[in-house]
Parts: C-alpha cells; structure tokens; sequence
C-alpha cells in the first residue's frame, strides 16, 4: 500500500472516532479539548455542532495549537481557576494497551494533557487502530525537563536503559523544541515497558522532569476506529470483546 493511502486510511480512522466522541457530550458539559491531529478532527467537529445549535458547552485545551483551533470554529473557552473540573476530556494518545495506559505527549502537550485528564470525571481517548498495542513502549516516551537539568536527566533515563534524544523542532532544526510552557522534550525510546507503574514512578523522582507522557489509571475509555469498525474499549476489555457501534448487540 502506498504511503498516502496508508496515511488516508489513517486519517479516516481518527475522523470516525472523533465523530463518535461527539455523541458523548452533552448540552451544558464543561470539556476538556485534548492536542493532536485526532482531537483537532473534535475540535472541528464540537465547533461545527454548537454553530448548528445542537449543543452549548464551554471548553479548556490542552495546548495553545488546540485553543487557537478552538477559537477559530467558535468554542467558548474557560481559563484556568481553582474549583474548574471537566465532565469530559477526549484527547488522543500515541500508544493505548489493554488496561489503558497510555502513552502521550508525541504532540509535546503532555504537562496540560495530564493536568486536564486529572481535573476531569471523565477521560476519552479517541485513536486510530495504529495506536492499540500490547505493551507500551515502541514509541519513544516523551518528557518535559526544564532546560538547566537537561544533562542529568538524560544522564538519569539512560540509566534506566531509556536511550533519551533531545526533541528538535522540525521547523526550526536544529534548534530544540520547546512546549508550551518553554521547557525541553525528551523523547525515551524503552522499547518496552513492562512495568509503567514503576517506571512513573522512577520518572518522577528525577529533579527537573517536569512531567511524563505515562498515563495510568486516567483513561475511563477509548475510541478507536478498525478499518469499518468502532470499538469502544475500557480498562481491562480486550479489543476482540469491546462494543462494537458497527454491530448490532
Ligand atoms: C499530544 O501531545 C499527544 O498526546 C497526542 O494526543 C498524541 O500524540 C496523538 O496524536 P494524534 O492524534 O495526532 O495521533
């Protein structure tokens, strides 16, 4: 299969589970608009669904990309304040396994993705089938560092057999990227995580390491599109047992 057929498949898959994700929110629900290209299908969608008059929410993003989307197609925003919690955030995620854990922040919004899922009743997580997997950790872990610990935070995750490359942002090479709050990436490349308990654990503990793109126990479910399918997973379900909407029960 070509390159730009695989891509278009890809796309139409994130497009269906953003679509799907609409039909969870309802009128007056405050939201949580997570970062990525799957949540930018959303965002649109959201937009498109309070100009009809469908619906009225008001909404925080997780990173400046998503607010200035937001804006743009018309979705009220809130800033942050003491006492602000979600009904629903629906974001995407770089890799979900089975008890869905994830990993984040491929975007670099890691740091809000997870300060928004942790203020909400409720995260979903919208994703194409690429992202199901059964063991995290082929896609290098992201982190945000706060640049003057860059050396001994690398210095740190390569003992923990991490293999850290400093994030370059693609526009600017060779200059690093920086996320939303000016703080250094770094992605991790594990290979595998057996343990995402543990390893969280040993992450946070690194003076400097602002956050990780480990997301445990957050997700309450997942949407994700399989060529015609939908499947609607939750912790613990595997792919083959979840609620098929393609399916009559
Ligand atoms: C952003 O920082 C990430 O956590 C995204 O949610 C993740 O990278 C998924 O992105 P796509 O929806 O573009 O695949």
């Amino acid at each position: 299969m070509a390159n730009s057929e695989l891509r278009g498949l890809v796309d139409n898959e994130k497009r269906r589970a953003a679509a799907q994700a609409l039909h969870w929110v309802s009128d007056g629900m405050l939201v949580g608009l997570g970062s990525g290209s799957t949540a930018a299908y959303f965002i649109q969608l959201l937009g498109e669904a309070l100009q009809a008059g469908k619906l009225r929410v008001q909404a925080t993003a997780t990173s400046l990309a998503s607010e200035t989307l937001a804006r743009s197609v018309g979705v009220p925003l809130l800033a942050p304040r003491r006492g602000l919690r979600f009904d629903l955030t629906v974001d995407g995620a770089d890799e979900i396994d089975p008890q869905l854990t994830l990993i984040k922040g491929g975007g670099g919004a890691l740091l809000r993705e997870k300060v928004l899922a942790t203020a909400s009743d409720y995260l979903l997580i919208i994703a194409d089938s690429s992202k199901l997997v059964p063991q995290l950790g082929q896609f290098p872990l992201p982190l945000e560092v706060v640049p003057f610990a860059l050396p001994w935070v690398l210095d740190a995750v390569a003992q923990l057999g991490g293999e850290p490359t400093v994030r370059v942002d693609k526009k600017k090479a060779p200059q690093p990227a920086l996320s939303d709050q000016g703080n250094l990436l770094v992605d991790c490349h594990f290979r595998s995580i057996p343990d995402p308990t543990e390893l969280a654990l040993q992450l946070q503990a690194i003076p400097g390491v602002v956050e990780h793109g480990l997301f445990l126990g957050l997700a309450r479910a997942a949407i994700v599109a399989q060529e015609e399918k939908l499947l609607v997973l939750r912790p613990g379900v595997a792919p083959a047992d979840a609620v098929d909407f393609t399916k009559l029960p």
